[in-house]
């Protein structure tokens, strides 16, 4: 489907309305809209500063923006407490790796699948059937989750001993086991090498089209974005500067002005 039959045939998952965040008086965002369509990856750019983490933040409800709105199925998600973000469809990764350094591969994997149960403490401690039912069907989503990301082999290493770019892979399993129709990834590229990036926008484009996931990838990594991306928009200093597919947001007089001077490229 091509971009224009996209916006004009179909409501978006995610609408980004006139979105604003004020801190102190910096104005990291001002006024950002945009549509994210099912199915679509997303790419957000710009440089350092942009507003690009504040977004990301607001999406996944870790800031509340000072004005605007942010709908997912039109229906808006800033009257949802954070920690109850998973349970609507939305995944996060973190900029720089956010594991339980301690705990195996597999754990940290599971602590992923649980954020979807609605199992707590109390029937926990009771082990009523369906928490047991629910228990068994989390593992098997573990064990679905590491096979599909290759992690098996290190299903039973702690975390801290693996290496960074492993430990992102682990935390990529983490927010897929919730099972996310959105999965938001900030720099999911940094840190890695030239080879192992290759192989990271594969495996992005093979989540959306196998698991049929919308990706939002705030990055750095300009071949990384163009490469995978259906749909990109720039942000400079706190606002919209384009948007459009990769080539015409690469060709855009002021994304390329914008870019000149930064060191980002
Ligand atoms: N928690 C905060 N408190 C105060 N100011 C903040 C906070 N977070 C971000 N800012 C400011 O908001 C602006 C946007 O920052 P943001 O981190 O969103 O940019 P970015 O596009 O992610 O940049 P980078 O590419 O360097 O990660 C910057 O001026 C930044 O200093
Ligand atoms: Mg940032």
């Amino acid at each position: 489907m091509t971009q224009a039959q996209l916006a004009q045939g179909t409501s978006p998952l995610l609408a980004v309305r006139d979105v604003s965040v004020v801190f102190g008086g910096i104005v990291a965002l001002n006024g950002v809209s945009f549509d994210m369509h099912k199915g679509q990856i997303l790419g957000l750019i710009g440089p350092n500063g942009a507003g690009k983490t504040t977004l990301f933040n607001c999406l996944s409800r870790l800031y509340q923006p000072s004005s605007g709105d942010i709908l997912m199925d039109g229906v808006s998600i800033l009257s949802r407490p954070p920690h109850r973000i998973a349970e609507i469809g939305i995944g996060r990764t973190f900029q720089n790796v956010a594991l339980f350094p301690n705990l195996s591969v597999m754990d940290n994997v599971r602590v992923g699948a649980h954020s979807k149960t609605s199992s707590d403490i109390i029937s926990d401690s009771l082990r009523l059937a369906w928490v047991r039912r629910s228990e068994t069907g989390i593992n098997k989503k573990v064990h679905e989750i590491l096979a599909y990301l290759g992690l098996e082999d290190v299903a039973h290493t702690v975390v801290s001993g693996l290496p960074f770019g492993t430990q992102k892979r682990v935390e990529l399993a983490r927010a897929l086991a919730a099972d996310p129709k959105i999965l938001l990834l900030d720099e999911p590229a940094g840190g890695l090498n030239h080879e192992e990036v290759y192989v990271l926008g594969a495996l992005i484009r093979r989540i959306r089209d196998e698991r049929h996931m919308t990706v939002l990838l705030v990055e750095h990594h300009m071949g990384l974005v163009m490469s995978i991306a259906d749909h990109v928009v720039a942000l400079n200093f706190g606002k919209k500067l384009a948007e459009g597919t990769p080539a015409q947001v690469q060709a855009d007089p002021d994304v390329i002005k914008a870019y000149l001077g930064s060191k980002d490229q």
